[in-house]
């Protein structure tokens, strides 16, 4: 492997985080170490600043079904995508996503308590805050998605008029 434009070696180094994950030891037996890479996943959380979170389902789509981004092929003045399709389904009427993480499909049922719209922030911003060896990728706090990016997302799960809540 080489370094190809924004595609960069360092990539290769883990995290602290990845590294305890990586490792079966840790896994089975370190709690506190685990919980403590658990809160500093909490702590990366930056909540949006007008306390607004619900966007537009119509861009969050758009986001949810876009696998570019940070390749080094890609043009790194475009916007990144989200790629939630390769891992969830969201929309009924689409019929091509993965299966690694669970249905998003009436997402929406849930409703937009405080406690909601607190959960799913964090989770899609850093998604080791609720699992810590998550394999979902960290949209927020590895600068992946904006906080435009995010609240769209946010209203493609959460939006009763949104296509995932049909
Ligand atoms: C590489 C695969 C992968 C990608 C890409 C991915 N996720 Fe996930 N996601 C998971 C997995 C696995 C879980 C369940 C385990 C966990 O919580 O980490 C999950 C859990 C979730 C949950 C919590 C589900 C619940 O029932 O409370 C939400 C919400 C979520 N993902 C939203 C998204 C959104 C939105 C995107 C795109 C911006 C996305 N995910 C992209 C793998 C992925």
């Amino acid at each position: 492997m080489k370094a190809k434009n924004q595609a960069t070696m360092d990539r290769l180094n883990q995290d602290e985080l990845q590294a305890a994950c990586s490792n079966a030891d840790n896994m089975a037996g370190d709690a506190a170490a685990m919980e403590a890479l658990r809160k500093a996943a909490e702590a990366s959380v930056v909540y949006p600043a007008d306390g607004n979170y619900i966007g537009d389902w119509k861009n969050g789509n758009v986001v949810a079904a876009n696998g570019k981004g940070l390749q080094w092929n890609d043009d790194p003045s475009e916007p990144n995508g989200g790629n939630c399709y390769a891992c969830h389904q969201l929309d009924p009427n689409e019929v091509a996503y993965g299966t690694l993480g669970p249905s998003l499909t009436n997402y929406g049922m849930r409703g937009q308590s405080e406690m909601m719209l607190k959960y799913t922030w964090a989770k899609i911003y850093n998604p080791h805050v609720y699992n810590v060896c998550s394999h979902m990728p960290r949209f927020g706090s590895q600068k992946i998605l904006t906080e435009q990016q995010l609240k769209d997302i946010m209203a493609l799960l959460l939006d009763p008029n949104s296509p995932v809540n049909q």
